[in-house]
């Protein structure tokens, strides 16, 4: 059975291998084991009955009222078996907990993030920081596809 919690620092090497493929890809950004650490608290692992961690996610706040899904990932042989949908969701009640109104992602995956109920909005619409502070780092700046989602909660 996959369990979900919150990320330790001791799980930052064990999150970086797993996502290394996805990061030479350009599918997600790479984020060092400093800025992991920063943002510790904002992931939720999920982890199969051997304690390995088969994926994870990241809730980040940039506003009163908005936050937003980033560094989404479950491993590629657990694929498909409603782990991403799973970690999506609790990342979903951690902000509602927190009274966040609204959630967006910017992604490749759309029909994944529509099954969940978000809708694509136009990515001028997000915060000028999130593309000066990420997308800057990001391989395909500026020629960028991925689309951007949002929910309200
Ligand atoms: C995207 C990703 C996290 C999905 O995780 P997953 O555990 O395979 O997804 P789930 O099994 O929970 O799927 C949930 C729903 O999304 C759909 N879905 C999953 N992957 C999809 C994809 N690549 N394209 C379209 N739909 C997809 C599923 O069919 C399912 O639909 P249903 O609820 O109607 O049955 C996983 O494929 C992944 O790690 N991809 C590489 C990294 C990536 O693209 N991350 C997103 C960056 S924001």
């Amino acid at each position: 059975m996959i369990k979900y919690t919150k990320a330790k620092l001791s799980d930052i090497q064990a999150m970086q291998d797993l996502v290394l493929d996805e990061v030479k890809k350009g599918i997600i950004l790479f984020r060092s084991a400093d800025e992991m650490a920063t943002n510790i608290r904002s992931y939720i692992l999920a982890k199969d009955d051997d304690d390995n961690i088969v994926g994870f996610g990241a809730l980040h706040f940039h506003a009163f009222d908005l936050a937003e899904v980033r560094s989404l990932i479950v491993s590629d042989k657990c694929r498909g078996l409603g782990i991403g949908k799973a970690i999506v969701e609790e990342l979903l009640n951690e902000g509602k907990a927190l009274d966040v109104k609204k959630i967006f992602t910017l992604t490749y995956v759309k029909a994944f993030f529509e099954s969940i109920g978000f809708e694509e909005i136009p990515k001028e619409s997000l915060p000028a920081h999130k593309i000066w502070a990420d997308c800057i780092k990001c391989k395909h700046f500026p020629v960028c596809d991925e689309i951007a989602l949002i929910k309200t909660i």
